[in-house]
């Protein structure tokens, strides 16, 4: 019996990007995660399912071979900590930047400064290697609120055009990492289902090379 592979996506841009170079490894899902509430999506391929979830709950899935593959933003791979993947292929969609973002005219205060985020690793890490001390306050969204309200001085947030920074007033402050989504693949499953994931992988390093 052939291998199964399961892959975790993300519905909104990361499914929507990854379809065509899915395509390309001859892989078609049977159904659109957003009309259908369906969780696991069969495609053409009686070997291959996809598992829609959340975005940061993609490094989870794959990290305990829940799912073999996955499609995760390097914010969010960060965040995580990478522990029991490996980040195969950087597929280059969803591009955009992680920053410290707040007020123009406002310098930072040095001492005390109230950080507002959804990313808590990253944002304490970036400002301990810079040996400046921070209040990190999570959240799980719509972080550009938090200056505006005086929750916090700042926020740390992934940023593309610039557009919601601006529409909310604040202005990107600091860049702390280009970010891409990548391909990230069990380590468990890339041992066991050698094959078919080398197979799976040449396929799309190949579509994400030719779009370029
Ligand atoms: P979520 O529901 O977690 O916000 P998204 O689909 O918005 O899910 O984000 C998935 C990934 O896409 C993020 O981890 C990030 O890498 C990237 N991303 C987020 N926002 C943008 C954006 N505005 N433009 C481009 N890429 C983005
Ligand atoms: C993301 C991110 C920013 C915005 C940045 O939100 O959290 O708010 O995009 O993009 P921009 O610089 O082009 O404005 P998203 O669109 O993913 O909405 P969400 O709140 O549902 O995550
Ligand atoms: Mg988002």
């Amino acid at each position: 019996m052939k291998d199964t592979l399961t892959i975790a996506l993300s519905k909104g841009r990361i499914f929507k990007d990854t379809v065509p170079l899915l395509k390309a490894a001859g892989i078609e899902p049977l159904d659109d995660p957003e009309t259908s509430r369906k969780l696991i999506l069969d495609t053409n391929r009686d070997d291959v399912k996809l598992v829609i979830i959340r975005a940061t709950d993609v490094p989870t899935y794959v990290q305990y071979g829940a799912a073999d593959l996955g499609v995760a933003g390097k914010d969010v791979l960060m965040e995580h900590g990478g522990q029991d993947l490996y980040e195969l292929v950087d597929l280059q969609i969803a591009r955009c930047k992680l920053m410290v973002a707040g007020f123009a005219n406002r310098p930072l205060p040095t001492t005390g400064l109230k950080v507002a985020t959804k990313f808590v690793n990253c944002t304490r890490q970036y400002f301990a290697e810079q040996g400046r001390q921070v209040d990190v306050i999570k959240l799980y969204g719509s972080m550009e609120l938090a200056p505006l309200v005086g929750l916090a001085d700042c926020i740390v947030d992934v940023v593309d055009t610039g557009n919601t920074l601006r529409a909310n007033g604040l202005e990107p402050l600091e860049h702390m990492a280009d970010i891409t989504s990548r391909l990230i693949v069990n380590k468990a499953s890339m041992k066991l289902k050698h094959a078919p994931i080398r197979e799976l992988i040449a396929h799309i390093q190949h579509a994400v090379e030719q779009r370029n």
